[in-house]
């Protein structure tokens, strides 16, 4: 069973810019964030079947809500993320506290290396990808391969909208992943394509609405509303598609897979 790591929305809200899509002059609606959260949360614990464990809020933290960013999650071991920007890196207390107390063993790079987690770094079958440019280093991958004993495949993310490698990179079933070729270079595409045999590309319209920011559990995809051509892709492999309206979410440039942590 796939357990998923939330934070209630409670103190979210947009309140520093860190990336393209955050602007304080356009604020968050907090009543809308707090039902389109709890819409999220309803469609992994009923047709996704996950089980859900909730951190709690903080006043002062309103990114916690994301995460993803929390660590790279391996086995019962944690890497836990250095945030690139001080607004964030309050959150790295609140969740080191949390894996201690709920049984992980966490393991802690060097304070000056960036590294944000599982928003940079995903498993597609046995292959470990590794984003890296606006917020993750590059040699955050290097300790992590000698820390974790596994190779690493390292991609730099060109793009500053898609900041994270979650933004532009999903991975599906092993060997199947959906990706958004243009937040990459030639070299990090050709990495994709010659590690994963079927590789969906999301088109601009479709990875603008964060469509590879999704959640997938099993044969279940949980995106963000509005990718038209990505439902159709993902409907004719077989997925059972479930959209969601993360609008409140997109305007501090996250959508459904940041808004959670895969800890199983
Ligand atoms: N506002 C947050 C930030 O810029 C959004 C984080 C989204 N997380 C992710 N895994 N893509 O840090």
């Amino acid at each position: 069973m796939a357990t998923l790591l939330m934070c209630p929305p409670t103190h979210y809200r947009i309140e520093y810019e860190i990336n393209p899509w955050m602007s304080r002059l356009r604020g968050t609606e907090a009543s809308l964030a707090e039902a389109q959260w709890r819409h999220l949360r309803d469609v992994l614990a009923g047709p996704c079947e996950a089980a859900l464990e909730l951190i709690e809020p903080r006043p002062g933290l309103p990114d916690l809500v994301f995460t993803a960013n929390a660590g790279l999650i391996v086995g019962r071991r944690v890497v836990l993320s250095r945030f690139r920007f001080p607004v964030r890196s309050g959150e790295e207390p609140v969740f080191r506290e949390w894996f201690a107390a709920h049984g992980f063993k966490v393991v802690e790079l060097p304070e000056d290396v960036f590294f944000e987690g599982a928003g940079d770094a995903l498993f597609c079958g046995e292959h470990l990808f590794c984003g890296y440019h606006f917020r993750s280093e590059i040699r955050s991958h290097d300790l992590i391969a000698r820390l974790l004993g596994r190779r690493i495949l390292s991609l730099q993310l060109t793009d500053p909208r898609f900041y994270h490698l979650d933004t532009c990179f999903c991975p599906l079933k092993a060997g199947q992943a959906m990706y958004y070729p243009a937040a990459f270079d030639d070299y990090g595409r050709r990495v994709l394509t010659a590690n994963i045999d079927d590789l969906i590309e999301v088109t601009e319209p479709d990875a603008l609405q964060f469509g590879c920011n999704a959640v997938c559990v099993d044969d279940q995809v949980v995106l963000p509303a509005g990718c038209t051509q990505l439902v159709g892709e993902l409907c004719g492999r077989g997925y059972r598609v479930h959209p969601v309206n993360l609008s409140e979410y997109l305007k501090s440039g996250g959508a459904a897979k940041c808004l959670t942590l895969r800890l199983d």
